[in-house]
C-alpha cells in the first residue's frame, strides 16, 4: 500500500506492507528515530506524536490511518529545540535516561497547544499515562509550569 501525509509540514508518500504501523515507519522508513519504542501495546504513551495536532500513540496506529492527516513528531516540534518546552526541559534538567522524553514533551505540548496556561491538576491529568521508569515527574511538572509561566 501507498500512504500520503503530511510529516513535520512536509507532504510524503510511504510504500509500505499491509498491516505497517506508524511507530515502525517512522523510525525505521523514515529514519526519524526521536520517537520511541516502549511496550507497543498501547500503555506508557512513549511513542507519542501527533496526528492533526491531537496526540496519538504510534505504536498501535496503523500506517494506513494516517493517509491525508498531518503527523508531527519531536523532529518537527522545532528545528533546534527551541520549542518553549525544550528550552524549560534543557533548563531543568529534566531527563534522566531521557528515553521517554519525546514522548513526555510531545504530550505536553499537545495540552499547552489547546491550553496555554493549564493549571496543575489539568497538566498531571493530562500528562497521566506517559510513563517514566526514572521517575522523573517532579521535573517534568516543574518544565512544564516553567513554560506556562516564561510564555
Ligand atoms: S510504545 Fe506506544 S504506548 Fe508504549
Ligand atoms: S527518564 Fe528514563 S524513562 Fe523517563
Amino acid at each position: 500500500m501507498t500512504v500520503s501525509f503530511v510529516l513535520n509540514g512536509k507532504t510524503v508518500q510511504v510504500t509500505a506492507e499491509e498491516g505497517a504501523n506508524l511507530l515502525w515507519t517512522l523510525r525505521e522508513r523514515l529514519q526519524l528515530t526521536g520517537t520511541k519504542y516502549g511496550c507497543g501495546a498501547s500503555h506508557c504513551g512513549i511513542c507519542t506524536v501527533h496526528m492533526d495536532g491531537k496526540p496519538i500513540k504510534a505504536c498501535v496506529t496503523p500506517l494506513a490511518a494516517v493517509e491525508g492527516k498531518a503527523i508531527t513528531t519531536i523532529e518537527g516540534l522545532s528545528k533546534d529545540r527551541s520549542h518553549p518546552l525544550q528550552v524549560a526541559w534543557i533548563e531543568e534538567q529534566v531527563p534522566q535516561c531521557g528515553y521517554c522524553h519525546s514522548g513526555q514533551i510531545m504530550q505536553a505540548a499537545s495540552l499547552l497547544d489547546k491550553n496555554p496556561s493549564p493549571n496543575r491538576k489539568e497538566i498531571i491529568e493530562h500528562m497521566n499515562g506517559v510513563l517514566c521508569r526514572c521517575g522523573t515527574y517532579l521535573r517534568i511538572l516543574k518544565a512544564i509550569e516553567k513554560t506556562i509561566q516564561n510564555a
